[in-house]
């Protein structure tokens, strides 16, 4: 019977050659395009579009447009907690179980971040996938990025932020508020192609109205060189950073690394085309960095200071110490400085901004307040705050802080994991979803930071709700903010959470502290038109994507966030005006 039915089946076929492939073909589109998305996929229950079911094409497509965090986020308002993203990824939203199994818990990294190794493809700690490989890694460093060892004034660390940001506020000082050295660096296309409006015919941008005090300045490169010195001091050693603050004619290595840092999407999700996508200007770039690196590094290891043991130790002693040598130790460095410089300044950027939109100029006010209750007034232009424990732990100062980190998250994008043993997820429906090991699953900060059930008006920007309400009784107060702090994921969450943390935290605070004692900024008028608001007006929501740039003519516009894994403003820019207080 079945002998007869092959029989006559390769008859068939023999006789009708095209009929057959056609019947093949057409198979294979109904097991791909319904038989498996509708009735086999672990995931077919779990909504979403349909086109994400069957190809990885819109997530890939989307993320090269700079549109997907847009789009997961508005599958997640419209369809509830999880929802499908490609054929074997899902996102997951709405409760805190689920940062808690994913990142927690640590599931594995996902093949995603394999592709942030350097130096020919050597590993690192934020490259490694697998648990057991990260956490050997991490037991070798870990010490030093501790906050104690940060704190310490046995060690290096704090001197290093404070002599930094003294060089950050001498750097305002020149450049904006006294105008003796506009930042022209910053202003000439050739070193901030993004800058490259601003240059007028005759050169003369930065006193455009007659002014010689109070110059725009682009703070966002600026920033950069902050972090930049700080990290690679960290990393290297006191005398062997960087000090792109005190010479600003060194800081085109920050464009180089955003030219670098534009093709994530390459380095990401096809690095087998990244040759292929980059253009002559980005490999150029790329090769410029090697070689800044290399001579960085190399001068860092020429003269090795003598440690008694565990003191003083710098990140590149450490590795080396445990066995990982030349570009085996480097490779965790250049992850560090990528990791450490932009999404840092990044952070800065946005937060100098919405304290200078006019609507918010009340926050710079309390904040003043607050810095001359506990420090007095400034004595002379130079007096720099380096009390790192009570600027540490200022409550305005750090709400601040957080609500920039919620709304203006410098990676808002997904952190990928790969669910190592079956895990279940619950849908809005109450139905369970078993999802096979080999799943992709991932949160997705901006979303979570936008949970309206835990951030009421979630995209306004509202310091005040990480302070007390004058109702609200202090244990409430202190359960509002334990919720809203598990739903926080700036730095990550978990075991894998940015191990650069109370670094990049305490270098923020003392350069926002710092900066707001000495001045107060504002929006420079003539880079854009300054929106303004009625004083009972709350300012309008800063947008993420591009789309929403508009004319591109208003801060606002100008400072809408791409949509990227990282975030950055729309021309890589912002221009602030600083005035010392009176
Ligand atoms: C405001 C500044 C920073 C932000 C917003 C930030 C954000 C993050 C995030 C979100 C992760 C986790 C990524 C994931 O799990 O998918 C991470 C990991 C990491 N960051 Fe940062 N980072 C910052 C500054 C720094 C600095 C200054 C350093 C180095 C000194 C650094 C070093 C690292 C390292 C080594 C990891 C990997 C940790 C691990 O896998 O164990 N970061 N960072
Ligand atoms: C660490 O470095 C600082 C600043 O260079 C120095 O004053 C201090 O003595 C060093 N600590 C130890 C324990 O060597
Ligand atoms: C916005 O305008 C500036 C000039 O003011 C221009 O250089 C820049 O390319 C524009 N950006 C976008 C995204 O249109
Ligand atoms: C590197 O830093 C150490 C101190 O940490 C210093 O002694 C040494 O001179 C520096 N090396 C170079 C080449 O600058
Ligand atoms: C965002 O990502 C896209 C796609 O990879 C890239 O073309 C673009 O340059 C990136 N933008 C920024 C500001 O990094
Ligand atoms: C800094 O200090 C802490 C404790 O005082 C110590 O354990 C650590 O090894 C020191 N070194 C560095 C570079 O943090
Ligand atoms: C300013 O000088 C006064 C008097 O010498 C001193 O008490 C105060 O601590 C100084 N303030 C700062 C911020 O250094």
């Amino acid at each position: 019977m079945l002998a007869e039915l092959v029989i006559s089946g390769f008859r068939y076929v023999s006789k009708n050659p095209l009929e057959t492939q056609l019947v093949v073909i057409l198979g294979f589109l109904i097991y791909y395009l319904i038989v498996y998305p509708f009735y086999l996929s672990p995931l077919r229950k779990i909504p979403g579009p349909y086109f994400h079911r069957i190809s990885y094409f819109q997530a890939l497509n989307s993320q090269r447009n700079s549109c997907w965090i847009q789009k997961v986020h508005k599958l997640h308002l419209k369809h509830g907690n999880v929802v499908v993203l490609s054929p074997n990824e899902i996102s997951v939203n709405g409760k805190y179980k689920f940062i808690n199994d994913l990142y927690v818990k640590n599931m594995p990294k996902s093949k995603f971040y394999e592709n942030f190794r350097n130096h020919g493809f050597k590993d690192n700690i934020f490259a490694s996938l697998e648990n057991d490989r990260h956490l050997r890694y991490k037991k070798i460093v870990m010490s030093l990025y501790s906050k104690s060892s940060i704190f310490s004034k046995k060690n290096n660390t704090r001197d290093i932020i404070v002599e930094k940001v003294g060089q950050l506020v001498n750097a305002v000082a020149t450049s904006s508020v006294t105008g003796e050295e506009p930042d022209h660096i910053n202003a000439r296309s050739i070193e901030n192609e993004h800058g490259k409006g601003h240059k007028l015919r005759d050169g003369t941008w930065f006193n455009s109205q007659g002014k010689t005090r109070n110059l725009g300045i682009d703070v966002y490169s600026l920033f950069a060189a902050l972090a930049m010195d700080v990290v690679s001091s960290f990393e290297l050693g006191k005398e062997n950073g960087t000090d792109l603050l005190l010479h600003p004619e060194k800081r085109h290595i920050i464009v180089s690394h955003r030219t670098v840092a534009s093709m994530v999407f390459w380095t990401t999700l096809m690095p087998r085309f990244w040759d292929m996508a980059a253009s002559t200007k980005v490999k150029k770039a790329s090769g410029d960095i090697l070689d800044w690196q290399l001579k960085l590094y190399a001068k860092a290891e020429q003269n090795v200071p003598k440690f008694r043991d565990d003191e003083n130790l710098t990140t590149l002693e450490a590795l080396k110490r445990a066995g990982l040598d030349g570009e085996y130790a480097y490779s965790f460095l250049t992850d560090n400085i990528f990791a450490g410089h932009e999404t840092t300044a990044i952070q800065l950027t946005y937060l100098c901004y919405e304290l200078s939109r006019p609507s918010n100029f009340g926050i710079q006010v309390a904040l003043r307040r607050e810095l001359e209750n506990a420090f007095g007034k400034p004595n002379s232009t130079t007096d720099v705050i380096n009390d790192l424990e009570t600027v540490d732990s200022l409550p305005y100062l750090n709400a601040i802080l957080d609500e920039n980190s919620r709304v203006h998250t410098s990676i808002p994008g997904a952190e990928p994991r790969v669910v190592d043993k079956p895990y279940t997820v619950e849908l809005g429906s109450g139905e369970e979803i078993s999802l096979p090991k080999g799943t992709v699953i991932s949160c997705l900060p901006f979303s979570v930071h936008r949970q309206e059930d835990v951030f009421p008006s979630p995209n306004q920007f509202i310091p005040e709700r990480w302070l007390q309400y004058e109702q609200e009784s202090t244990e409430d107060f202190k359960a509002r903010i334990k919720t809203q702090n598990k739903f926080m994921m700036p730095f990550g969450k978990g075991i894998r959470m940015c191990l650069g943390m109370n670094v990049a935290l305490i270098e923020m605070k003392l350069a926002i502290a710092n900066l707001y004692w000495h001045y107060n900024s504002k929006i420079c008028a003539d880079w854009c038109d300054v929106t303004e608001y009625p004083s009972d007006k709350v300012p309008k929501e800063i947008l993420l994507g591009e789309d929403s740039k508009g004319s591109n003519r208003t801060d606002e516009e100008k400072m809408v966030m791409v949509d990227n894994y990282t975030i950055r403003p729309l021309n890589d820019e912002c221009w602030l005006e600083w005035y010392r207080n009176t």
